[in-house]
């Protein structure tokens, strides 16, 4: 794995960084992908829970689904991947970091201003009055969560297939990869829109756009540099090299 002398070059004089992760950042963390076939949940695709239409047919098991989720998302810890991107953010005057994860590993890690694109598991709100109610769980037989104020069902305050993303944090990633000298693309296969239009929106103003993936995907033969690894391993080298121009590949 190596990169390049150039991507240290222009980060070093970049005024403006954004940086998209997706769920290749947390997977040395172990939290499991989206897809993953987990023996408890193997019965179900996660397209038929996550949506709206499913959890008002069957909101016991949708959110018995996301309890489970939000478990396994609060017993894993942040990795070198979202622990140098805490320090790209200190090396840079503007930075801006876009996640499509909901894990909140990148706010536990120290990052600040993240603009999150689906939304955070650990943030929850009622279906009727709107109102956040992040103090939930399932009660003890195993039933959704009631809004205190008016009974409504209460959902995780994630994106689910088939809704909008949140339109100002949108708008403000689409900003950020609109104006900013370097783009990185980390961990993401790049192929679910809106977000994996942030890149392309980073090309066409002439931005040096870099990707960090375990392997090609649909973006690599767009973007100025692909770097193949793990984003555990390149993240934290990258940071490395800014510290110490001149020792820029691994
Ligand atoms: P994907 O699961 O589609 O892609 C993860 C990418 O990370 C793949 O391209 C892997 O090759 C790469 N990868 C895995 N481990 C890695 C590592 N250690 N270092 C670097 N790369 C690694 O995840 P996303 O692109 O984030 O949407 O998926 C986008 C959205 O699709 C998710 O946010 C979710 C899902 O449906 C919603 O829930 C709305």
């Amino acid at each position: 794995m190596s990169f390049s002398k150039r991507l240290i070059e222009n980060l070093g004089s970049a005024r403006s960084v954004c940086v998209l992760t997706g769920a290749g950042v947390s997977a040395e963390s172990g939290v499991p992908t989206f897809r993953g076939d987990d023996g408890l949940w193997k019965k179900f695709k996660p397209e038929e829970l996550a949506n709206f239409d499913s959890f008002i047919r069957n909101p016991d098991l949708v959110w018995e689904w996301y309890s489970y989720r939000k478990k396994v998302m609060k017993e894993v810890v942040p990795n070198p991947a979202h622990t140098a991107l805490v320090e790209l953010q200190k090396l840079v005057p503007e930075f801006t970091l876009v996640t499509q994860n909901v894990d909140n590993l990148h706010i536990r890690a120290g990052s600040t201003g993240v603009l999150e694109l689906h939304g955070n598991i650990e943030r929850s709100y009622c279906i009727d009055c709107k109102e956040r109610e992040d103090d939930v769980s399932l009660d003890a037989s195993g039933k959704v969560p009631r809004c205190r104020r008016c009974g409504g069902l209460i959902r995780p305050d994630v994106v689910w297939f088939g809704e909008f993303l949140p339109p100002d944090t949108f708008a403000r990633a689409e900003w950020a990869a609109g104006h900013c000298d370097v783009f990185i693309s980390v961990g993401t296969s790049a192929v679910v829109y809106p977000a994996a239009s942030l890149p392309l929106a980073a090309l066409n103003t002439g931005a040096y756009v870099v990707e960090i993936n375990q392997e090609y995907t649909d973006l690599s033969s767009r973007v100025h540099e692909t770097i193949l690894g793990k984003a555990g391993v390149i993240l934290p080298a990258i940071v490395q090299a800014l510290h110490t121009p001149g020792n820029h590949s691994v």
